[in-house]
């Protein structure tokens, strides 16, 4: 059975790619698409979905515009330097690009419509779907189950030396979607950071004529590559954290798991590092959090699906 799916986002370069990603496995079916702050503006998030929607010819997929900024406006700031002033590397949509949106009750509809066979993903900070939680008490519990792109545990950081970016970006709402969601995965940097894409497999994915983002595939990676050369010097390539978390739906033994209750720190210097009570005796809990990555595994999948003729 495909995989209904209904991507939380801040496009951004690695959710631009967890998007085409999604587009172009046939075995996963993308719902609907709510575009927030993040990476970029949640207005920039919004037309950089939906660009990428009609790439594909799939305008038929709903744009959600969700949150513009976190719980506690403090300290808000955008990533150009990684993503590219308009989130996807050197490209953006045409000046006269337009596109439909549609309200937020959408995602209600949408839960009511698919219930226990939707799974939802998010990959970018957590207010938009804290405030699900919040407005849609009664449907959110429809949903089958959860997958959160966050946290750093017991490894550095990405925003800080202590914190990943999007459980940093608002770290109330992380608290809010660990404590309540259930049948939750999370994929923290200790698996994303090594979901490498490099130079030779963007090279080789792109010349499949039949890639709808084939054009774009060597500058968006290029843009990203540059950024991450300089920040972790010697990396052989660009962590694609996105796209893993939306690949571990449908392949989880891509990696290992533990089962901890996990918790984000909300002020102080050390805001928004995630950790758990990972002492000898202490109890196991509900969050499965992805600890190892199977590289080889990630890499035959990944070229699978975005090499397909
Ligand atoms: O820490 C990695 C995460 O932060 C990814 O979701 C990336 O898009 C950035 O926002
Ligand atoms: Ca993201």
């Amino acid at each position: 059975m495909t995989k209904k799916i209904l991507l939380f986002c801040d496009p951004g370069i690695d959710d631009s790619l967890a998007i085409m990603y999604a587009i172009l496995d046939p075995e996963i079916e993308l719902i609907g698409i709510v575009a927030s702050y993040g990476n970029v503006t949640k207005e920039q998030a919004t037309a950089n979905a939906a660009y990428l929607l009609e790439l594909a010819g799939r305008s038929d997929i709903p744009v959600i515009p969700g949150a513009s900024m976190p719980v506690t406006e403090e300290a808000m700031r955008f990533y150009p330097e990684i993503h590219g002033g308009n989130g996807i590397g050197p490209i953006q949509p045409p000046s006269n690009f337009q596109y439909q949106i549609y309200p937020f009750d959408t995602i209600r509809f949408i839960i009511e419509k698919y219930k226990n066979e939707l799974i939802i993903v998010d990959t970018g900070r957590s207010t938009t779907l804290a405030n699900v939680f919040i407005l849609f008490p009664e449907y959110i519990k429809m949903v089958q189950s959860f997958y959160v792109m966050g946290g750093a545990f017991f490894v550095p950081g990405n925003a800080t030396a202590l914190a990943e970016a999007n459980f940093y970006g608002d770290p109330n709402s992380s608290n809010f979607v660990l404590k309540y969601a259930h049948n939750l995965t999370i994929t923290p940097l200790n698996v994303t950071q090594y979901a490498v894409l490099t130079e030779e497999m963007v090279e080789a994915i792109s010349k499949n004529e039949k890639n709808f983002y084939s054009f774009m595939l060597e500058p968006i990676f290029k843009y990203y590559y540059e950024f991450y050369k300089k920040s972790v010097p010697g990396i052989q390539g660009a962590p694609i954290h996105d796209l893993l978390t939306i690949m571990v739906v449908k392949n989880p033994s891509i990696v290992d798991y533990i089962f901890y209750d996990a918790s984000v720190i909300e002020s102080t210097e050390a805001k928004g590092m995630s950790y758990i009570d990972y002492r000898p005796t202490s109890k196991k809990g509900k969050t499965r959090i992805a600890v190892k990555l199977h590289y080889d595994a990630f890499i035959e999948e990944l070229s699978g699906v975005m090499s397909q003729e």
